[in-house]
């Protein structure tokens, strides 16, 4: 039996749809995770959500200890995760709104806690960081999204800034030239964390801005707001299709 664990970024901090079963305040070897872990059963399975941000959304990318998040979820039995990201949007295709399976990372952020190999009780240890989303469960999203007729895109490398400020728009065109389709800042060291505990681990973009210089002006929060709700409403059904399908 698996258990399957969603981690909710901005604009997902609650999962309304999760019939819960039990809220529990871990505490783990590396501090307090982000909040309390819910199980529920979503379309009848079991699965396991964290607001990655604390519920409501306190913490920022560079405050969230990462490593206690992932931890807490291996504690549960987790051996799944679907990590829901907001970013914004770098190439052309990658509009607000649009929902993207990312295949790839570039990590720009720095002073971070990225590893549980650190001390002498787990000394240095190299993992594989090839394909830093797990092949099959990024193949179960697009034949989820497929399934449920959601337009997305199938791959894209995330460029991982250390906020909590957005980019200037030659960081973009940088990230752009490195070969980034989007920007967030909170997917490293998440992903790594979750390999080095052996848990498969795939995330769903959503577009929430043109990502800076790439629209008309300045960002605008009120409106990365906006295209963000639309698109959970998107991520909502995404899920429901692949916990169907699993
Ligand atoms: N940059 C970084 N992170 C983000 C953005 C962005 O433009 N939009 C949503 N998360």
């Amino acid at each position: 039996m698996t258990t399957l664990a969603i981690i909710g970024g901005s604009g997902l901090s609650q999962l309304k749809e999760l019939n819960i079963i039990k809220c529990e305040q871990l505490n783990t070897p590396y501090g307090a995770p982000s909040a309390e872990f819910i199980t529920g059963e979503l379309n009848h399975n079991k699965v396991v959500f964290l607001a990655r941000h604390g519920n409501p959304h306190t913490l920022a990318p560079h405050k969230i200890n990462y490593r206690a998040n992932i931890w807490g979820l291996k504690q549960l039995g987790v051996d799944r995760i679907i990590a829901v990201a907001a970013v914004g949007g770098i190439t052309s295709s990658m509009a607000p709104e649009h929902i993207v399976i990312p295949d790839q990372i570039i990590d720009y952020s720095h002073g971070r806690l990225h590893s549980f190999f650190d001390d002498k009780n787990h000394p240095v240890t190299h993992i594989d960081f090839t394909y830093p989303y797990q092949p099959s469960l990024r193949k179960a999203l697009i034949t989820a999204a497929s399934h449920a007729q959601l337009s997305i895109s199938p791959i894209g490398t995330y460029g991982c800034t250390q906020g909590p400020r957005l980019e200037t728009s030659a960081e973009i065109k940088r990230m752009q030239q490195d070969g980034c389709d989007l920007v967030g800042m909170t997917g490293m060291p998440e992903a790594a964390l979750a390999k080095e505990l052996g848990i498969d681990y795939a995330a769903i973009a959503v577009v929430a801005n043109w990502a800076a210089g790439k629209g008309i002006g300045e960002i605008s929060v009120t409106e990365l707001e906006q295209h963000l709700r639309i698109g959970m409403i998107k991520v909502i059904k995404l899920l429901n299709a692949f916990i169907a399908l699993t």
